[in-house]
């Protein structure tokens, strides 16, 4: 399905090149303009060399092993840590028995180098390569993934941190947590997972209002590990620790909380905002949250519930000796932090939008069938132009809760910017952004199986005329 509205979105393009259309051409991931914007993005003077592999591994997920997919052997793939305004080269050589490529979740990158295969670039075919060029625009902690049918629901993701050298010194140590679900090689595999899902319809495991998600999930991972073999991150008490949280998960919102400590949010998905305390964050699929903590003498746990899963993923902050307390941190069940109590350093100015988009979230369990705007996986761009100020109106008219995101852009939302929201049932989230960024972007449910089930579109520059 999702293959076939491709084709019919290259149609669409081509209809645009030979210049039939009654509408305004595109500005494909080809156009000049996307190179001239990329010339006036700048950039360090300095690049960084990297080569992925994606390849068919063993992993040890700390008691069970499993079958999957990663990139070079290393579950989450080593991190990628590069300096604001570095050119990024990394190569990607595909090993798996299927196509990929990589998505670089979080920076509004040239169009060319999004990874999106059909809408941005070619598929990688196995036994192919391919360099990804581009400069990393601005500081922020993001993540890698592929955008191919339910890969994000293997091994293949890994940390993209890009420095800021404006911030130096405020923190004594830092980690970076990576969350995910897990089932992958455990008798099954994403694409009979959501196979099953097809043929017999979804189960809300959760009801109508909370985040819970339609899979199961037999394991739940931080850093790789299940809660049974924890990883163990050592400080020094007194030290303020920054952490970096990426929810790398398919289907799976976490609540997460540091035993005995309350955290400092300074960051919503790479970008600052004003230093907001809060005893657990919930983090949806692809967000991103960075916090800071003062660390008290001990050893305690790093607990993330499984949102209506009852399951949980867990690691162990060390700063002194001891074993690890064996009850379930308090500071989940208290202030968990919503988006409009907090507020971003950069924000975009108020203006006028000179465009809306209503992006409606549409479909539901029963056939497992999602879409936006009633069309399951249909690509025809949704047109914008350079400099418009756009405001997309996320609409959820579904039972199930959707976290929404837009590549290339982060946008501004009541409060913090963001480049993934969270979309609750029955709810209306708007967001603002400058449109400055030319090319095809993907506008997706970051639920993989709902988008593979048909929740993704696109918003399409055109030229102004
Ligand atoms: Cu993590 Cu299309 O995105
Ligand atoms: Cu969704």
């Amino acid at each position: 399905m999702n293959s076939f509205s491709r084709r019919a979105f290259l149609g669409t393009v081509a209809l645009g090149l030979a210049g039939c259309s009654a509408e305004n051409r595109l500005i494909l991931p080809t156009d000049p303009m996307v190179s001239r914007t990329e010339s006036a993005r700048g950039g360090s003077g300095r690049a960084r060399a990297v080569t992925l592999t994606a390849t068919r591994s063993q992993i040890d997920l700390g008691g069970p092993v499993v079958e999957t997919w990663t990139y070079d052997g290393a579950l989450p793939g080593r991190e990628i840590r590069v300096g604001a305004g570095d050119l990024v080269e990394a190569r990607l050589v595909n090993r798996l028995p299927a196509e990929t490529s990589i998505h670089w979740h979080g920076l509004a990158l040239r169009n060319d180098m999004d990874g999106v295969p059909l809408v941005t670039q070619a598929a990688i075919k196995p036994g192919e390569d391919f360099t990804y060029r581009f400069v990393a625009p601005t500081p922020g902690t993001h993540w890698l993934h592929p955008h191919t049918g339910t890969q994000l629901d293997r091994g293949l993701y890994a940390p993209l941190i890009v420095e800021d050298s404006a911030e130096p010194g405020r923190y004594d140590a830092e980690w970076v947590v990576v969350l995910d679900d897990w089932l992958d090689g455990t008798g099954t595999n994403p694409d009979e997972v959501f196979a099953g899902l097809r043929r017999r319809g979804g189960h809300s495991m959760h009801g109508m209002t909370g985040l819970g998600g339609d899979v199961p999930h037999p394991h739940h991972l931080i850093n790789g590990r299940v809660a049974a073999a924890p990883v163990t991150f050592a400080a020094k008490p007194g030290h303020r620790l920054r952490i970096r949280f990426i929810n790398a998960a398919a289907d799976t919102a976490y609540r997460v909380a540091l035993g005995g400590h309350r955290m400092t949010v300074t960051h919503t998905d790479g970008f600052p905002v004003t230093p907001a305390d809060t005893d657990a964050l919930v983090i949806g699929m692809g967000e991103r949250y960075d916090v800071l903590i003062t660390l008290a003498d001990g050893v305690f746990p790093l607990v993330a519930l499984a949102e209506g899963k009852n399951a949980n993923a867990q690691a162990v902050v060390r700063t002194g000796s001891g074993a690890v307390p064996d009850v379930r941190p308090a500071e989940l069940d208290g202030k968990v932090v919503t988006y409009d109590q907090l507020k971003a350093v950069h924000s975009l100015g108020v203006r006028k939008p000179d465009l809306v988009h209503r992006v409606a979230l549409t479909g539901g369990m029963m056939s497992y069938e999602w879409g936006i705007n009633g069309r399951a996986g249909d690509l025809t761009p949704a047109r914008v132009r350079s400099g418009q100020r756009v405001r997309l109106e996320f609409v959820n008219t579904t039972m199930m809760w959707h976290p929404m995101h837009l590549h290339g852009h982060t946008f501004q939302l009541n409060g913090p910017r963001k480049d993934t929201v969270i979309v609750r049932p029955g709810q209306t989230v708007a967001c603002e952004f400058d449109a400055d960024n030319p090319g095809q972007w993907m506008v997706h449910c970051h639920n993989a199986y709902h988008a593979e089930a048909g929740m993704m579109s696109v918003l399409g520059y055109e030229e102004s005329r």
